[in-house]
């Protein structure tokens, strides 16, 4: 009988060998998946309540229509669903209402009640007009659990714009200034202060206005346009406690301008922005004044600079409307407890 060849001649233990890595790997692999799926288990509870939010607009604002944001991959927020759909109003845990189309439609176009308002859901009025123009802000007494406004006291709280520290600001750069004073108004309104105190501070001082009643913006817009400039009036069109608006973020602070502004006193700015970041026209006693003082900083460079000094610090982040705002309200949602609230006296509270 002829000898069974040997199976292994080079030696069984060198292929058992490679054998047991190879399982090896594979064993050490799906314990690494393993561990991998437990981890993502045990974390996503901890995780701000685990399943998505949906946020349910009522009214798309102004009435238009717009695709809604990914708000994880804008702004880093997680398990949220942004929706315009009102058949989905029995699973939104948010529904956000914007005043401006409340107002036009009235408290009738609020849901019916078919289906019932789902008690853990919570009704969200949005509004980032000042009181001077919000009409109708009565009888909406004891229908909203939250408020979503530019005021700090609101249940969410989304600025028209804000300074952050980040790790390693940008070097600042300020542009080439060849112009002095900037002005950009779209609504013009005699009885406004800005109106008012516009026509007594020109008397003193060139200002450039654009706008509808004005010079054409450049291409870029208005922070191209307003980069040129030394100075420009971030005039409020109405004076509110926390309303300071895009006019002092973007089309000051982005554009490199230092504002000067006119809204709430100075001391409310001063919980937001450094108070030597801007200049107050309350800071003086007349137009006239003012003119002297920017005509001052205009021939002395080191005193302008001043204004720049947070910058070394300080970057600014202005609001995007209205992704950010949606965004905001999911994030809140997600991180809030079950606690039950109740929005009485709105108006009151808003015209305060
Ligand atoms: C995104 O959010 C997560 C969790 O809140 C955080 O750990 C992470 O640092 C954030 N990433 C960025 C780029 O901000
Ligand atoms: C929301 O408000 C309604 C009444 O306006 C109230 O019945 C409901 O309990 C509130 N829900 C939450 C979660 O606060």
């Amino acid at each position: 009988m002829e000898a069974t060849p040997r199976r292994c001649p080079g030696g069984c233990r060198r292929r058992w060998r490679r054998r047991w890595r190879r399982w090896a790997l594979a064993a050490g692999l799906l314990g690494a998946a393993a561990a991998l799926a437990l981890f993502a288990a045990l974390r996503e509870p901890a995780r701000a309540g685990g399943e998505a939010v949906t946020v349910l607009l009522w009214w798309e604002p102004f009435g238009r229509p717009r695709r809604l944001a990914d708000c994880r991959r804008h702004y880093n927020i997680s398990g949220c669903r942004l929706s315009a759909d009102r058949s989905r109003f029995a699973e939104a845990q948010a529904v956000l209402f914007h005043h401006r189309d409340l107002a036009r439609h009235g408290p009738g176009g609020l849901p019916r009640g078919s289906p019932p308002r789902p008690p853990r859901q919570r009704w969200v009025w949005m509004n980032f007009e000042s009181p001077s123009h919000s009409p109708g802000l009565r009888g909406l007494s004891g229908l909203f659990n939250w408020t979503m406004s530019y005021r700090r006291d609101s249940d969410v709280f989304v600025p028209y714009g804000y300074l952050y520290a980040p790790p390693a600001p940008r070097p600042f750069v300020l542009p080439r200034k060849t112009r002095l004073v900037a002005w950009v108004i779209s609504n013009w309104n005699e009885e406004h202060a800005r109106v008012r105190y516009y026509r007594q501070l020109k008397e003193h001082l060139p200002i450039d206005v654009y706008g509808a009643r004005g010079l054409a913006l450049a291409e870029g817009g208005v922070v191209e346009t307003v980069s040129a400039y030394k100075f420009y009036l971030a005039f409020e069109n109405s004076q509110h406690t926390d309303y300071i608006t895009e006019k002092l973020w973007r089309n000051a602070f982005s554009a490199s301008a230092v504002p000067v502004v006119l809204g709430p006193r100075r001391a409310n700015y001063e919980r937001f922005i450094p108070p030597d970041s801007f200049i107050h026209v309350d800071d003086f006693p007349s137009p006239r004044l003012l003119a002297t003082y920017l005509k001052f900083l205009d021939k002395n460079k080191p005193n302008y600079r001043r204004y720049f000094a947070w910058r070394k610090k300080y970057e600014v982040h202005v609001t995007s409307f209205w992704d950010e705002h949606f965004c905001k309200v999911c994030e809140a949602v997600r991180g809030a407890g079950n606690q039950i609230k109740i929005v009485q006296n709105l108006a009151t509270w808003f015209e305060s």
